[in-house]
């Protein structure tokens, strides 16, 4: 196992469309491993493999409170979602000190595959629900802040651009 390097907002590799997963190899539960320390390192409850420049439809979570229960998640798809929405703050692993209120289906449940590549279901809601939709837009290529407005994602790239440069001048 290790650790992977996270793109950040708004590098366009983000934008890649994830393809399904062809097999449930050693190589795919490798990357699961990794993808798994990375997001338990970088204290996060979820990364897709979108996030680490793989572009395949690969996601890990792990929403509990005392960060032992991971989930991979190969080739996931909602199969259902409920009518009703909830509002809930998001942050990002690749958008970091970010965070603002998006709205999503209060329930959706997911089918995927897992590490030895049978299928299983989950029934998401509350901060898995959040955690599930957000990280399968990342396999289309979307991230959050695109659900804002114009001007704030314009103000969140302005402040990524230069906390990347000042970071870089800072190691040069
Ligand atoms: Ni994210």
């Amino acid at each position: 196992m290790a650790q992977l390097t996270i793109l950040r907002y708004p590098d366009p590799r983000l934008h890649t469309v994830a393809r399904p997963v062809a097999a449930v190899d050693e190589r795919i539960r490798a990357l699961a491993a990794s993808m798994l320390e990375t997001m338990y390192a970088e204290s996060g409850v979820g990364l897709a493999a979108t996030q680490v420049d793989v572009h395949e439809r690969l996601i890990v979570m792990d929403t509990s409170d005392s960060r032992d229960q991971p989930l991979v998640l190969i080739n996931p798809e909602i199969v259902w979602a409920s009518d009703e929405l909830a509002v809930a703050e998001e942050g990002c692993l690749s958008v970091p000190q970010v965070y603002d209120k998006i709205e999503r289906h209060a329930r959706v449940k997911v089918r995927a595959l897992d590490r030895d590549g049978q299928p299983f279901e989950i029934d998401a809601e509350g901060l898995s629900a959040v955690c599930v939709q957000h990280e399968m837009d990342h396999l289309r290529g979307k991230v959050f802040v695109e659900y804002l407005s114009g001007l704030k994602r314009d103000r969140i790239r302005t402040k990524m651009l230069k906390r990347t440069r000042d970071e870089q001048r800072a190691r040069a």
